[in-house]
């Protein structure tokens, strides 16, 4: 990442009118989590305008493609339903890159951009070559005026770079022959970053708490929320300089992530003491000024933000020599490591010290309920440690696969001795010595305790690392009962 003083930002339209390009034609690049579902509520809620999705990837693009809607790459509630509604009439997935760029009016950049694994800012800078590559694509195929829109999270001043990336071509490129009338080439950047969480993606676009865009193209940011318009308040439509806009998201998700390291620490200190963590978030919850979202105590944050969005403000900040602030942040990240880290030891501890050779039901792998996503997910760290110490994990998750399952454990479906995927809660827990809950699946708040206790090793755990299990009627079945966030044996009133 580069990273320069603060400077004005400067337009790169040649255009100074505030009336906003209409825009026919978007074309969105990558079409992952983020960009998929975001492209297929645009058309719905704009059919007016056509809508191609591009990827690198055309197994991804044919997934997209696939008539069997159940087949989609991303699962996503509604999803299926929205993309039934537009494609083929003014939603399309493709590979064909620069042709959706050269029709485009308008290009989202929304490209993976993980942290970085080697070189300069390696473990917390994000690598931004997927970025950067899009920028110069966009440069080399686009037409005519073309709005690119940073949707991607990106570390703050990357608009700087595409900013940048754009200029040149357009000095150096500036009237391609077309022999047509075709308009000069010019570009005028945005960023707009996407807030939607994994698993309510659809109801968060359709409804989202607020719209951010970022620019200093008054025309270009018209031409953007004229879209949004379409669906969303215009009071709900925000609007900043690039670097607000930018920082804002780094925000937004360093304060979320923030709550949870928080609650899961005060969760330790209450299984020490004898409190019981629902009870205190409902307590704290309960202020207004707090608030009752994101107190859920759990396994630990994980996804595919958080922890990369938090690393890119510690590399911000350690850059600008704001070496307390970026210590500060930075223990968001190491408490959520230490968390995944202790509850692994912890299963280890009341199986009397050892695990090997143990059957252990994992429930749940995906990093939260409603998706197939994996990244980051605290089931990686907790299995992975549970196997190092020699553990049969018998894994359940409705929605994630073997091979996805094989490549986070590092190990190949075939080889493995030592975990596999089972197709329900009941399979996973029969003949197993603990049951472990890592996601909050609908399914398992519900689970059947007399039937699986009975088929279970005795003396057998649960070790409910998520807060949704009927603790009491497990306790009943005869299961000893660990509950994140309770002291052992401290039976508290909501349950
Ligand atoms: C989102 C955000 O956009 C990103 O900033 C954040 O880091 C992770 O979450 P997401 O949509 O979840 O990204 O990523 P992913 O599901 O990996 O999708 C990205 C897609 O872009 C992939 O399908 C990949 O094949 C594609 N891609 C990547 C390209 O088409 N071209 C590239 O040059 C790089
Ligand atoms: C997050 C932000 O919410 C979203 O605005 C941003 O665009 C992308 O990053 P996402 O990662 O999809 O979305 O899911 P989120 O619901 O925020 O959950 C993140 C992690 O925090 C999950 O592992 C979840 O289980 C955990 N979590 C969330 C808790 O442990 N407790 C809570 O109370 C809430």
């Amino acid at each position: 990442m580069t990273l320069t003083t603060p400077t004005t930002p400067t337009s790169l339209s040649s255009s100074t009118t505030p009336v906003p390009p209409q825009v026919r034609t978007i074309c969105c690049l990558g079409a992952g989590y983020v960009g998929g579902p975001t492209m297929a509520v645009i058309a719905d809620r704009c059919p007016q305008i056509q809508v191609t999705v591009v990827d690198l990837n055309a197994e991804r693009i044919a997934a997209w493609n696939d008539a069997d809607l159940s087949r989609l790459p991303v699962y996503e509630p509604g999803l299926d339903a929205v993309v039934a509604r537009n494609r083929g009439r003014n939603l399309h997935f493709s590979t064909e890159v620069d042709a959706a760029i050269a029709k485009a009016d308008m290009v989202f950049i929304s490209v993976n951009t993980p942290t970085k694994t080697r070189g300069i800012g390696a473990g917390q800078a994000s690598d931004l070559r997927w970025v950067e590559a899009c920028a110069r694509q966009v440069a080399q195929a686009a037409r005519g005026h073309t709005i690119v829109v940073e949707k991607s999270t990106l570390p703050v001043r990357t608009a700087e770079a595409i900013q940048t990336i754009l200029a040149a071509s357009q000095n150096q490129l500036p009237q391609r022959p077309t022999g047509n009338g075709e308009a000069p080439r010019t570009f005028s950047v945005l960023s707009n970053p996407e807030f939607l969480a994994e698993g309510t993606a659809i109801a968060d676009l359709e409804a989202p708490d607020r719209v951010l865009i970022g620019g200093d193209d008054p025309a270009a940011i018209e031409a953007l929320a004229g879209i949004y318009g379409q669906w969303v308040a215009p009071e709900q439509i925000l609007r900043t300089n690039l670097w607000s806009s930018e920082l804002s998201k780094l925000t937004a998700n360093a304060f979320l992530a923030q709550r949870i390291s928080s609650i899961n620490s005060i969760a330790a200190l209450c299984e020490a003491t004898g409190a019981d963590v629902r009870e205190v978030a409902r307590a704290i919850g309960a202020d207004s000024r707090i608030g009752a979202k994101f107190l859920g105590a759990g396994p630990g944050f994980g996804g595919s933000c958080f922890q990369k969005d938090i690393l890119n403000l510690v590399y911000l900040c350690r850059h600008f020599g704001l070496a307390e602030v970026a210590d500060y942040w930075e223990s968001v990240v190491t408490l959520n490591s230490w968390q995944q880290q202790r509850i692994a030891r912890l299963v280890v501890q009341k199986l009397f010290g050892t695990v090997s050779g143990k059957r252990i039901a994992v429930l749940g792998f995906a990093f939260k309920a409603n998706t197939n996503d994996t990244r980051e997910s605290p089931a990686i760290r907790i299995c992975r440690d549970l196997l190092e110490e020699g553990a049969q994990l018998a894994i359940h998750d409705p929605k994630v696969s073997e091979a996805q399952i094989a490549t986070d454990l590092g190990q190949k479906e075939q080889q493995n001795q030592h975990w596999q995927l089972v197709a329900s809660p009941a399979e996973a827990v029969n003949g197993a010595d603990a049951v472990l809950v890592l996601t909050e699946w609908q399914a398992y708040a519900a689970l059947d305790w007399p039937a699986l206790a009975g088929s279970m090793r005795q003396p057998a755990w649960l070790f409910d690392a998520r807060g949704i299990c009927d603790a009491a009627a497990a306790r009943a079945a005869g299961l000893q009962v660990w509950r994140l966030g309770a002291a052992y044996g401290n039976a508290s009133s909501g349950e």
